[in-house]
């Protein structure tokens, strides 16, 4: 009786020893302490010895049921104690840095059109704005394209549903031009100014237009300018946004507010000038507009015509984003696909 009292317990000892995690430390009380234990049966099985041996077998069994029952809850403490060690070894670091947040950037029609102004602006030009929604006067007559006039059909646009005198003078603007006038109403020369801003149009929308776009207008006048300070100017922005090995050519142009007018074109930056769809096989590319002011305008607003000259030029800066990169459609530019828009750093 006494040896199988002490091969329990050293079973029962050496079991718990092994025992890690909460499971194998219940099914070790269930063995030894549980109700179908050897130890449990044995203490059941005294009822059949006699009085006297009942009772010293019964104390030893008893005494050992309590030293069992202390190592397990001695296991237990460590156990728990080892787990919150474990659980401290593992705590999440809330120092670390998380996952990087994805972040913004500027659109590449603000980039191009800051590119645009810069250059610009380092060669002396103010910039100025003017309102997007703008009075026929400014928008054609004053750049003398009355009612009427066939030039009208290049600019056709969205009128402000307002009538005055049965007609309807407010409009979105369809260039920024207007603000040449503008401009020069309210100043002397030398003037040199760059104007960003939206422009409508009622139009189709196809690769290369939209009915909305941002443009970029350019006014210089003062004594003594003439047509080779312009292509001076031009060729020298040319070279800047598009790089230097770019070839640049001026042709005649018409449009009723400069004289002469003509466009800015540079080689194609896809054949390199051999001729191919996207230039129409001409090996060119058009960027801009481009003329000397008219000279009644100039009269129109007060200067001297014999005294002062000047040239102004327009541009559309998502054709301009296009060409300098290489962009197939006009229209991704407006579509605010972050798929494409992430391309642009
Ligand atoms: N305003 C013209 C356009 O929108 C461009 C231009 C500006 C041409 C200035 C000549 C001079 O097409």
């Amino acid at each position: 009786m006494n040896e199988s009292l002490s091969e329990i317990e050293s079973r029962a000892l050496r079991e718990l020893v092994a025992v890690s995690g909460d499971e194998a430390l219940e099914a070790w009380r269930v063995a030894h302490l549980g109700r179908r234990s050897p130890l449990t049966l044995l203490l059941r099985g005294l009822a059949a010895l006699p009085l006297d041996e009942r009772k010293s077998a019964g104390a030893a069994a008893n005494q050992l049921k309590q030293r069992l029952e202390s190592a397990f809850e001695a296991r237990k403490e460590e156990l728990a104690h080892s787990l919150t060690e474990a659980l401290a070894a593992d705590r999440i670091d809330v120092t670390l840095p998380g996952p990087p947040l994805p972040a913004g950037r500027l659109h590449p029609t603000t980039q191009t059109l800051r590119d645009v102004l810069d250059c610009f602006v380092s060669m002396g030009f103010q910039v100025v704005e003017g309102p997007e929604v703008e009075w026929d006067r400014y928008n054609f007559e004053a750049l003398r394209i009355p009612r009427d006039h066939p030039a009208r059909d290049m600019w056709d646009t969205l009128w402000i549903d307002y009538e005055r005198d049965g007609e309807r003078p407010m409009l979105l603007r369809t260039h920024t031009s207007p603000m040449q006038v503008r401009v020069m109403e309210q100043t002397e020369p030398p003037i040199r100014v760059v104007v960003p801003g939206r422009c409508y149009r009622y139009e189709a929308t196809d690769p290369t237009h939209e009915w909305m776009m941002v443009q970029v207008e350019g006014l210089a006048v003062d004594e003594g300018i003439s047509l080779s300070d312009l292509k001076g100017t031009l060729t020298d922005f040319a070279h800047r946004i598009f790089g230097p090995e770019r070839r640049t050519a001026f042709r005649c142009d018409y449009f009723p507010f400069v004289e002469p007018g003509m466009e800015l074109r540079i080689d194609c930056f896809l054949c390199g000038g051999e001729g191919c769809r996207t230039c129409s096989r001409s090996g060119w590319i058009e960027i801009l507009g481009a003329g000397m002011v008219h000279p009644e305008i100039l009269e129109s607003v007060g200067y001297d015509p014999e005294r002062y000259t000047g040239f102004a030029f327009g541009m559309g800066i998502e054709r301009i984003a296009m060409l300098k990169h290489g962009v197939g459609d006009l229209r991704l530019f407006f579509e605010n696909d972050v798929r494409f828009l992430e391309q642009f750093g």
